[in-house]
Order: C-alpha cells, then sequence, then structure tokens
C-alpha cells in the first residue's frame, strides 16, 4: 500500500460513544483534559509508542502520528447514548473513577455532551433501569432510528468523520445462530421481523453505524460484529469493524505472562483467575447471562497461547478458569488474583501467583482512544470488514470462524501486527515475521 492512498485526517473527527459511563466518561474527560494540557493520555500508544521504520543504518524510530495520518485529540468532538439521562459530567462524578479536580476544568465541555435515548432493551441488561429510552416498536425501527441520531450529530457537529465505539453494558450471552447471523439477508430479515431474541441491541447500532459510513468498534465481549452477516455488511460498505472486549487488567497480564511459559516449554496445569469488581459494570456482570458473555471472551485467550495440538505434553489438559465477583466497596478499582498451576523438569509443579490492584477505566481509556483514531484510519486509507491489527487491544479478537482462523491471542504476536499494519499504510515495508 502506498502511503498516498491514505486520505489526510482533515477536518474534524466524531467519536459516538454508546454508553456514557466509567469507561466512556474516563476517555472523554482523559481527551479533553489532555488537550487542555492539563493531564497526559499515558498508556495511549497512538500518543507514545515509536515503530521502526527502514533497516540497517537508515532505521529511524517514529510515533505513529509521523509515519500516519492520525487525527489529532484537538479535532475530536464526543457525542454519546445511554439509558440513563445525565450528562458526561455528571456520569463522570457519579462513576467515581477521577477525582473532582481532574474533572471540573473541562466541566462545560463535559456537560455539553448530553446522551441521546438508547435503544435499549431491558432483557438484554436486567440490572439497568433508566428511562432515557428510545421508543422503539421494532428492531428495524431502532436502526432509522440511530441512523437518524447518526446523520443528525455529524451535521450539527460538522465532522468530516464519524466512528462508533460500543463502550456499554455487557449484553447476555447471544450465541451465534447459522439461520440468522450468517447472511446478511437473514440479518435485514431478522431486525424486520423484530427478531428479539437473535437481533441484540448492539447490532442495531452496529448496523446502523456501518450502513452511516461509520466504522464500529466493540468494546465489550458483546457477539454484535462477530457474525458472517456484519463482516458481509463491513464488505458492502467498505466498513472497518474491530472487536471485541477492550483487553485491560487481568487478560493484559495473561496473554503478556503465558508467553513466558510458552517461550520457556514450562507445562501449564491450571490457570485460575478471579476479580473483585464494584462498580456498575461488576453488577451488570453479576447476572449469569451477562457474565456468560465475558467468559467466553475471557477464556478464549489461553487456548491459542499454549496449544495442547503442538505441545501435547505441556499443555493437553489444563484446567483454565474465570470469575468475577460483584463486590461494590471497590467499585472502579478491581482486584485481580491469578493463581497459575505450572509444571518443570521432571514434572516438578511450581506455583506463579498474580496479584492486580488495577484501575479498570483508567486501563479502558487509552485502549478506546486507541482504537477510535487507528479505525478511522483504517478507513481513511481504504481498509475494511475486520482489523485484525487491532488485536492488540482487544481480549477476544475477531477472526473467521467459519474457516477455522484462528484469533492471535499472544501480546507481542498482536504488537508485531499493529506496527506492521502502521509501517503499511505508512507506505513502509512490513518487516517482521509473525511466527
Ligand atoms: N473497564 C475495563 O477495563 C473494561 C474492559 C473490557 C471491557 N469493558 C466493557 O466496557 C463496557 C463499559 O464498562 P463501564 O465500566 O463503563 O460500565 P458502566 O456500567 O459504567 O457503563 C456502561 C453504560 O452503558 C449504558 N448502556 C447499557 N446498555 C446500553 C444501550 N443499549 N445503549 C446505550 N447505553 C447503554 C449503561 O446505562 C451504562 O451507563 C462494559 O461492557 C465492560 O464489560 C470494560
Amino acid at each position: 500500500m502506498n502511503k498516498l492512498t491514505v486520505k489526510p485526517a482533515e477536518g474534524k473527527l466524531g467519536i459516538l460513544v454508546v454508553g456514557n459511563g466509567a469507561v466512556a466518561t474516563t476517555f472523554m474527560t482523559g481527551v479533553l483534559m489532555a488537550r487542555r494540557g492539563l493531564a497526559k493520555p499515558i498508556g495511549s500508544m497512538t500518543q507514545y509508542d515509536k515503530v521502526r521504520v527502514g533497516r540497517g543504518a537508515d532505521k529511524r524510530y517514529l510515533h505513529y502520528g509521523d509515519i500516519v495520518s492520525l487525527a489529532n485529540l484537538n479535532d475530536i468532538v464526543f457525542g454519546c447514548w445511554d439509558v440513563y439521562p445525565q450528562n458526561a459530567y455528571q456520569s463522570a462524578v457519579y462513576a467515581e473513577v477521577l477525582k473532582r479536580e481532574d474533572i471540573e476544568p473541562v466541566r462545560d465541555e463535559l456537560e455539553k455532551i448530553v446522551p441521546m435515548p438508547a435503544a435499549f432493551d431491558k432483557n438484554y441488561a436486567k440490572r439497568l433501569d433508566g428511562d432515557n429510552v428510545k421508543p422503539c416498536k421494532n428492531r428495524w425501527q431502532m436502526v432509522e432510528m440511530l441512523r437518524d441520531d447518526i446523520r443528525r450529530f455529524r451535521k450539527e457537529q460538522n465532522c468530516d468523520r464519524v466512528v462508533v465505539l460500543w463502550a456499554a453494558s455487557t449484553e447476555i450471552y447471544v450465541p451465534v445462530n447459522k439461520d440468522v447471523h450468517y447472511r446478511l439477508q437473514d440479518l435485514e430479515q431478522a431486525m424486520q421481523a423484530d427478531d428479539r431474541e437473535h437481533i441484540a441491541p448492539s447490532m442495531c447500532y452496529a448496523y446502523a453505524a456501518l450502513i452511516e459510513g461509520c466504522p464500529f468498534v466493540m468494546g465489550a465481549p458483546n457477539t454484535t460484529v462477530d457474525i458472517p452477516a456484519m463482516w458481509e455488511l463491513a464488505e458492502k460498505t467498505k466498513m472497518p469493524i474491530a472487536g471485541k472486549d477492550f483487553k485491560t487488567g487481568q487478560t493484559l497480564v495473561k496473554s503478556g505472562f503465558a508467553p513466558i511459559i510458552g517461550t520457556r516449554c514450562l507445562g501449564l496445569e491450571g490457570w485460575f483467575s478471579t476479580n473483585i469488581l464494584g462498580n456498575r459494570d461488576g453488577l451488570v456482570l453479576d447476572v449469569p447471562e451477562n457474565f456468560r458473555t465475558k467468559e467466553v471472551s475471557k477464556l478464549s485467550t489461553l487456548e491459542t497461547i499454549l496449544k495442547a495440538d503442538e505441545q501435547p505434553d505441556l499443555y493437553s489438559d489444563y484446567y483454565h478458569k474465570v470469575r468475577i465477583n460483584y463486590y461494590p466497596p471497590r467499585n472502579d478499582n478491581k482486584e485481580s488474583w491469578d493463581n497459575i498451576d505450572i509444571r518443570g523438569w521432571m514434572n516438578y509443579p511450581m506455583q506463579i501467583k498474580i496479584n492486580f490492584l488495577c484501575r479498570d477505566s483508567i486501563l479502558a481509556a487509552p485502549v478506546c482512544l486507541d482504537l477510535c483514531l487507528l479505525i478511522d484510519l483504517a478507513a481513511r486509507a481504504g481498509r475494511f470488514g475486520t482489523q485484525r491489527f487491532l488485536s492488540f487491544f482487544l481480549k477476544s479478537p475477531m477472526h473467521d470462524y467459519t474457516r477455522g482462523e484462528e484469533a492471535v491471542n499472544h501480546l507481542y504476536q498482536q504488537h508485531t501486527m499493529l506496527k506492521n499494519a502502521i509501517r503499511e499504510m505508512g507506505g513502509f515495508e512490513p518487516d517482521e515475521e509473525i511466527d
């Protein structure tokens, strides 16, 4: 690909966030504070990471923005949808992630971000009871109302481009159904027939976004765009999509730590991961049907890094368990424990314990920024469909499971994929093989 084929990031980039909760408001507040020079966007690859371009004596290490044209933080305009009517300032205060002193300087800007009524179905998140909800008669109407919202936002905010990011609650688990989710035609028919069992509200957001020419990112583990019908729509509309589930705390550690075990050919007997979490996300995930969606996402990480078929002696029968416990006193300050039972020389057992005292939304906010800026870049570069180079940011990266493709979960392989995509879009040679 030639650098000249990437359209420059001119004009305003609208970021429409589904959900105006802890993650969304921490993301928005951080961007608004950073562009006033009052905070640093730490943890963001697009703002800090450097990629080597060229080789030997010609090699240089450049920030992403010096290799490709990225939207400037000053050009971002936020909008959102939520089930609760509070504006982004009120919601940021409610979330208690950030100190008041880190919110007040941008209070005026946050107060202007008022959520549009949500496309919502209580069956998909029973613990939520807000009334800022669209009066939709059926799923197709949901799509049409969301399309109107996107068009109005684009016009009123004078946006050159709009990206839609899902940072709303995890929906109940929707298993992939071949009769509904495999072909676009069937998906559309199910929306028109108001099939509420197979069409989650998140699918209506994604469908509306793609039809309106907006890239879509799924930050929760919801099935949404991880179905062939949506891949077809992304291809048809020439829009990039990415998902699922922000890779932030425990899974980030897992996908970075598991390679240590694999690289040294140590055996694995079991990996037990547990968490305590007390925010609204934790409350929603306390319902078994919603936790199931998260569990499937979190469990998928290890099996593609420590592979039984490649190393039967080491990885054929390990026990992998993930729990999330709702514990209100901790709010957003999640604590995770990992107990890893490994085997060494002559099968002698050893244990590793990891205790991560993290802040969920503080880890998720830079991931939101990077995903939005990079999927906007992908769209300007003419890339469409699933963006595998964004797997680095995701717990359960999308891949074509209908053709037996495996997801890449290994953090360092994902980093190579990310760097290569930046090189390629910048007109440089991608030069690191993924083994
Ligand atoms: N924080 C992390 O580290 C992390 C990591 C991976 C994934 N996630 C996911 O990100 C999402 C957001 O997390 P959070 O901590 O901000 O949760 P939160 O509960 O604070 O915010 C989610 C918001 O989404 C709203 N919402 C729910 N359904 C909606 C709909 N259909 N339309 C519009 N709004 C809707 C809720 O009212 C709520 O305000 C969750 O799905 C979570 O699982 C978070």
